[in-house]
């Protein structure tokens, strides 16, 4: 059975997340002191221009990898950009991990990045442990945040601990596995080690103790196989500022999260057990130097034992590269990979050869389905300060869409060509590293398109839909059709009245 666990942490913006995950590296001993992760990460946003605006901003659009070991269970932690602009690069992250954690605000309850990120989870199936943190904060009822994530998310819920009090009368958390009360200690109110059995040290207030009673018997047990297929979630309370409720929630992630869970394939289902290394690449992302073109593809591993120096054969290749200096992440330091297992992540310098979606395979023989691309939401036509700088251009926007930043239509008509993103920010990411890296100067105006939707049907359906719709016909980067729509209006129309073509708002890979 492997001890890796590979996750995810879900959350709106100021749930906690960044919290979260330096209690999280902390406890696993990856890190040292608490701040290092916001620290170092700063330090490393500093370094190149165009993430001068994540800086300015004070978020991160870049995601990393982060991993740990406690008990003999290694945790690969993968962080996803928790800001409201988020990427596709968030979507797709959450295509490499087997579980999440899902964070929640005690006094916001669920917020709606919450709920489209869980409805990527839930796309998918991946299993959700609930975090409600700050409860050393005033929030509301234990009650009414129990029923809104079953209410909200359509979700059976399972209390495993209970604040005793929040804000002001904040006693501790009572664990239910293990009966005792994690408690404040000193100045700070922190949980410092000190555990009481529920009584006369550690007294539970009336009012909470009936709480908890009417809870066990009101809310079902726990049942690992729900939780497993994205049916029931644990739900943990917690302080991560304070500590409380953290080696809770690393001890739930060993004992209840799925290890590597198989991945399907145009082969059929690949298990983890499997001896040969497959793998699949969910996240491409540029140097932190701008002067070097090169780039690190994040690949997944579904399979065997990765070995430095093995050649792997890249589905968008077709013959083998030699995996040299591969990267494993660990704790935001990059350190060399000798060997890496199914459910880890290893970081592969490469220039522009992987592609997000390819997979990597030791015998050529796996293509792993299920990557998808996702319908843009803000689109934008490119204009040329220079036009003699077409070439340039194209080129840059292909890359670019390769990493995820954007994605790029190029209609089949005129020579205006579309990008699609799905969150504003990606924008500006775009016009900076233009600029910084391709020396283009470019501006993006409106589109008359709104949205758009790949199209699937047999050629000759294809051919006839083009016949009447040309000027709302473009190709995406890797040449299949995509149908661009001036409203959600027009795409309902379209599908109606072409009834044998699919007009999807996802492309797998
Ligand atoms: P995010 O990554 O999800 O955006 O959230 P982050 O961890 O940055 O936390 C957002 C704010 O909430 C921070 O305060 C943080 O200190 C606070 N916070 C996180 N967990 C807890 C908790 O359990 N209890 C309490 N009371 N506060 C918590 P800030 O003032 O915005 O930032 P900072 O300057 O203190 O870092």
């Amino acid at each position: 059975m492997s001890n890796r666990r590979t996750f995810a942490i879900i959350s709106h913006p100021d749930a906690g997340k960044t919290t979260l995950t330096e209690k999280l590296l902390l406890q696993g001993g990856a890190i040292h002191l608490a701040g290092e992760v916001k620290a170092r990460g700063a330090a490393r946003r500093a370094r190149s221009d165009w993430m001068k605006i994540e800086q300015q901003r004070g978020i991160s659009v870049t995601s990393s990898v982060m991993t740990f070991q406690k008990d003999g269970i290694v945790f690969n932690l993968l962080d996803t950009p928790g800001h409201e602009d988020f990427s596709e690069d968030t979507y797709r992250t959450l295509t490499a991990v087997d579980s999440a954690i899902m964070v929640i605000d005690a006094a916001k309850g669920i917020e709606p990045q919450t709920r489209k990120l869980f409805e990527v989870c839930r796309m998918r199936s991946v299993p959700i442990i609930t975090f409600v943190n700050k409860v050393d904060r005033e929030g509301r009822s234990v009650f009414e945040t129990l029923d809104e994530v079953a209410d909200a998310l359509a979700l059976d819920v399972v209390p495993m601990s209970w604040p005793i009090g929040m804000g002001g009368v904040f006693q501790g958390v009572l664990d239910f596995a293990s009966n005792t009360i994690a408690r404040p200690e000193g100045d700070s109110r922190e949980f410092l080690g000190r555990r009481d059995a529920p009584g006369e040290g550690a007294p539970v207030p009336d009012d909470i103790a009936e709480e908890i009673e009417l809870a066990q018997a009101g809310y079902p047990e726990f049942d690992l196989t729900a939780y497993r297929h994205g049916d029931m979630t644990p739900v943990y309370f917690g302080s991560a500022l304070k500590n409380f409720g953290v080696a809770e929630l690393i001890d739930a992630i060993a004992r209840f999260a799925p290890p590597p869970r198989p991945q399907s394939s145009e082969q059929g289902t690949i298990d983890p057990e499997r001896a040969d290394v497959t793998g699949f690449i969910f996240k491409v992302q540029a140097n932190m130097d701008p002067q070097h073109r090169d780039r690190i593809a994040f690949m997944r591993m579904v399979s065997g034992t990765f070995k430095r120096g093995m050649k792997l054969t890249p589905s968008g290749l077709g013959k083998p590269i030699a995996v040299h200096s591969p990267i494993l992440f660990f704790a935001q330091d990059r350190e060399i990979a000798d060997t890496a297992e199914a459910g880890d992540i290893i970081g592969i310098p490469n220039h522009g050869t992987l592609r997000v979606g390819d997979t990597l395979s030791e015998r050529n023989d796996v293509r792993f389905t299920g990557l998808p691309n996702f319908a843009p939401e803000i689109l934008r036509r490119v204009a040329l300060k220079d036009p003699t700088k077409t070439k340039q251009l194209r080129k840059a926007l292909d890359d670019l869409s390769e990493e995820g930043v954007i994605q790029v239509f190029y209609p089949e008509i005129g020579s205006q060509w579309i990008v699609g993103v799905v969150g504003q920010l990606q924008l500006d990411v775009l016009i900076s590293r233009l600029e910084a890296e391709y020396k283009v100067e470019a501006v993006l105006e409106p589109s008359p398109f709104d949205t758009a939707r790949w199209l699937k049907g047999t050629d000759a359906a294809l051919r006839d839909f083009a016949d009447f719709n040309k000027s709302n016909l473009a190709k995406d980067r890797d040449g299949d059709p995509v149908f661009m729509a001036r409203s959600s209006w027009d795409v309902g129309y379209q599908q109606e009245r072409n009834p044998e073509l699919t007009f999807s708002a996802t492309k797998e890979r």
